[in-house]
């Protein structure tokens, strides 16, 4: 039962799109599990630039079904907008399969993750805006609407009078917003379940009739394994588990199924939103890294704090995850430097921790322990073997390698398809 699951080891903006296009070619099925719009995956094929937030992007590669399970939060008209741009552009989304028990993001979730984050202020977590987090509240609260709704106008219309009535009293008296009517909503809903209609499914079944038959499951993971609701930077994280476990719980298989486990991770680091971030840099290095890499959030366009990669948080993500091997991307964006700084240990409050801290007050304190390695300041950009690396980039690799104790397999040296280094 060949499963294979990638997922972000940082803080997301991996580069997870370009490396589930890779792996897509074998893959019979790429599957996102968690997460929803609040997700961007940018994928260059000849040239060509498409920018994903709903649907996997397997969809690229021809014979892989994209497929949308459980865990994932929908929101239907942006779903929607991506078929429609994808057909315009000649990919084929015909075979995308939708959960029915996928939960729906709904306009007020929309508008309380807005008003929430103003609420917050200066404390505030840095959303993409996307209602994620309503979402997956209402979700856990047992008042989500869930895709199988909207095909049964009856509970539809129950489940979201009384679920408005909730929101219009929260928006109203505790955010000073205008109430929300329900008419509008249950029309604009229906119309967004006939479209999806052809597409949705028990995926669950599906997926597992699939893996019967010896085919062959790519899981997609969006956000990353600091953003996790459980094991990332609390409270600056997402609503859901992007870490491997989420993969399962997300698409209802169980654990048998799994034979690998990809961590993505940038040769550097990157991080939108707030919340701590041990190696950010202030200074012109980090500069040259969002220049270079072109660090601009794909939803929200959001320029990226940058900073060196963190062999610490590195390590903690081999062993949330159980990772089996790492796809390391943008080593080109190093070039630039005469000299890299990698983090091995963070000293707080005195200490010094080689493993991630528990504490949120211990983690807000950290100072990062750097070692520093020679940088080889030449283009890189069209090399595809690892031998053909100059010395310093091989050792930078075979330095992390070394230090997280999981060969790195795939090295991706530009945006391109073909640049890539497979060892
Ligand atoms: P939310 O997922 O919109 O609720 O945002 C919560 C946190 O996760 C914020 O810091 C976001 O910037 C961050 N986040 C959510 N999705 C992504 C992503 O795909 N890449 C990077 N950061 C993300």
């Amino acid at each position: 039962m060949p499963a294979t699951i990638v997922l972000g080891t940082q803080w997301g903006d991996e580069g997870k799109g370009r490396v589930v296009d890779h792996l897509a070619k074998d893959a019979d099925f790429a599957v996102r599990f968690q997460g929803g719009n609040n997700a961007g995956h940018t994928i260059v094929v000849e040239g060509e630039r498409f920018a994903l937030s709903m649907v996997p992007s397997g969809v690229i590669q021809p014979g892989c079904v994209p497929v949308i399970a459980s865990g994932v939060v929908v929101d239907p008209k942006v779903l929607i907008s991506e078929i429609d741009m994808l057909t315009e552009r000649g990919v084929d989304p015909s075979e995308l399969k939708l959960s029915a028990n996928a939960h729906v993001i709904m306009p007020y979730h929309r508008k309380l993750d807005a008003v929430m984050e103003r609420h917050l202020g200066v404390n505030n977590i840095g959303t993409t805006r996307k209602g994620i987090g309503p979402a997956y509240t209402d979700k856990y609260a047992r008042q989500g609407i869930r895709i199988q709704d909207l095909y049964d106008p009856k509970i539809f219309e129950d489940k979201l009078e009384l679920v408005l009535t909730e929101k219009n009293k929260i928006l109203t008296r505790v955010y000073n917003q205008l109430p929300m009517e329900i008419g509008p909503i249950l029309e604009e809903y229906l119309a967004y379940a006939e479209r999806l209609a052809p597409y949705t499914t028990d995926t669950s079944l599906l997926l597992f009739q699939g893996l019967a038959e010896g085919k062959m499951v790519l899981f997609e993971g969006a956000q990353a394994t600091l953003l996790d609701i459980d094991h990332g930077t609390y409270p600056f994280v997402t609503s859901s588990n992007p870490t491997a476990g989420g993969a399962l719980t997300g698409s209802g298989l169980g654990p048998k199924v799994i034979d690998k486990v990809i961590g993505v991770a940038k040769a550097y680091l990157s991080r939108v939103g707030t919340g701590p971030f041990p190696t950010e840099l202030h200074d012109a290095a980090g500069e040259t890294m969002v220049e270079v890499g072109g660090e601009f959030g794909t939803v929200t366009g959001r320029r990226r704090r940058c900073g060196w990669l963190d062999l610490v948080a590195l390590r903690y993500a081999v062993r949330v995850n159980s990772l089996t091997e790492v796809f390391l991307t943008k080593l080109d964006v190093l070039s630039e430097f005469e000299t890299i700084k990698v983090a091995n240990a963070y000293t707080s409050l005195g200490e010094t921790y080689d493993e991630f801290p528990r504490q949120q007050r211990v983690l807000y304190n950290c100072a990062p322990v750097y070692d520093e390695v020679p940088g080889w300041q030449t283009d890189i950009s069209a090399i595809t073997d690892f031998n053909d690396l100059p010395k310093e980039a091989r050792r930078y690799i075979e330095y992390i390698e070394h230090r997280i104790g999981v060969p790195i397999k795939w090295v991706s040296v530009g945006a391109e398809r073909s640049q890539l280094v497979v060892r």
